[in-house]
């Protein structure tokens, strides 16, 4: 159906890594335990979490994935126990928590190294005593039956030590531990995934597959993938769109993954290259915009301004915007965190120090560009 717009859930790869981690999952859906997911963003966190609820027994339940990052504390409580009719402005209603919603299911607490200290304490009663109490309420409502499978890419016995996470919380969801290793520790599984991923787009986009070669191949298995396959699957997305032809060549690749492999190929006489011991900067500079909501305002530009970042370093992060958003500076500007009505003091900065660069090179050839890049899909 072409309505379709996500990929079945499945974890694919042929690493070892993959298939002890299925090994791991039909066990874990086997037993009704706790389960804790660690890993880097982007390495499929949610996939297990996904496969062994749908794997378990409680599947004919529903599985509720409530991610505690960006949530105020009150709203993720009423979120996950409910509230009482006039318990805080707005409660017009008695509102059941999402726990309550799932039962005999499974619930996917997602980033749950980013709860607060009082949230943590909140959840600790529950997992006590498996009854909930509702916002405004002075008694507990009622006792749920619920799987709790939790997320983290933090390091929380590190969190603990420095008094930011509760040990005993701790011990409590970490009954069967799984770790999903990023994907440059198991590049192996990067085939496997791009062909799946590429293809998947291609009939989406209903552009044709190219047959990808061999230079291409040794750039994808060279490259670091800081977002793993988050990371991998948006560069699928972004070379369908651009429906390079019936080859892939190196030079098609976004240039990030070019750094190291094939340089003059991703310079142009405007961008000039970065320097090499510089990319990492560039490297963390867009993943701290890209993935973790960081504004440009606060990391380029101070650096570039006390000249720590070069002008080749600040034009390769715009060529980095530009090819996300295929040449869109609109886009950059919400890709970069940075309000709409930033866009003229963006481009007046950029002309100033010589690093606006024509975007006309970022624009796809297939003229459907901007129904398939979502910056935010990049920031995940
Ligand atoms: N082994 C895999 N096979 C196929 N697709 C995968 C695999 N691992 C992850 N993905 C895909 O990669 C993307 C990121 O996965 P997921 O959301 O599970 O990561 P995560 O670890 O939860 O990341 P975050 O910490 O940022 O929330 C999803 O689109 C997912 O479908
Ligand atoms: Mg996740």
């Amino acid at each position: 159906m072409s309505a379709v717009t996500q990929p079945e859930v499945r974890l694919l790869g042929r690493s070892e890594a993959v298939r002890t981690i299925l090994a791991d999952i039909d066990c874990a859906a086997r037993s009704g335990a706790k389960v804790l997911i660690t890993g880097e963003t982007g390495v499929g966190k949610e996939v297990v979490a996904r496969l062994i609820h749908e794997r378990s027994a409680r599947s004919a339940s529903r599985l509720v994935t409530v991610n505690c990052a960006g949530l105020p504390d009150s709203l993720l409580e009423s979120e996950l126990f409910g509230h009482v009719r006039g318990s805080f402005t707005g409660a017009y209603r008695d509102k059941p928590g999402l726990l309550e919603m799932a039962p005999n299911g499974t619930v996917f607490l997602d980033e749950v190294g980013e709860m607060s200290t009082r949230m943590q304490v909140v959840l600790l009663r529950f997992l006590e005593t498996g009854e909930i109490q509702r916002i405004g309420a002075d008694r507990s409502h009622t006792r749920v039956n619920v799987r709790l499978i939790t997320a983290t890419n933090r390091d929380l016995p590190k969190e603990i030590a420095a008094g930011n996470f509760r040990e005993d919380l701790f011990f409590r969801l970490n009954v069967i531990r799984m770790h999903i290793p990023p994907l440059r520790e198991r590049i192996e599984d990067v085939p496997t995934l791009f062909e799946h991923y590429l293809g998947f787009y291609c009939d989406q986009h209903r552009v044709e597959r190219p047959q990808v070669a061999q230079g291409t191949w040794d750039a994808l298995m060279t490259y670091r993938w800081p977002g793993n396959i988050r990371e991998l699957r948006n560069v699928a997305e972004r070379i369908a769109l651009k429906s390079t032809g019936p080859v892939l060549r190196p030079t098609d690749l976004p240039s990030e993954l070019m750094r190291g492999s094939d340089r003059t190929a991703v310079t142009s006489a405007d961008a000039g290259a970065a320097a090499p011991q510089q990319s990492s900067q560039v490297d963390e500079l867009t993943a701290r915009m890209l993935r973790h909501g960081e504004s440009f305002w606060a990391t380029v530009y101070p650096l570039f301004m006390s000249r720590d970042l070069t002008r080749n370093d600040l034009r390769r992060v715009i060529e980095i915007g530009l090819e996300q958003t295929n040449g869109n500076y609109r886009l950059v500007v919400a890709l970069f965190n940075m309000p709409n009505e930033d866009y003229k003091r963006f481009l007046g900065f950029l002309r100033k120090h010589n690093c606006h660069l024509p975007f006309q090179r970022f624009r796809t050839v297939t003229g459907k560009s901007h129904g398939g890049t979502r910056p935010v899909a990049v920031a995940g």
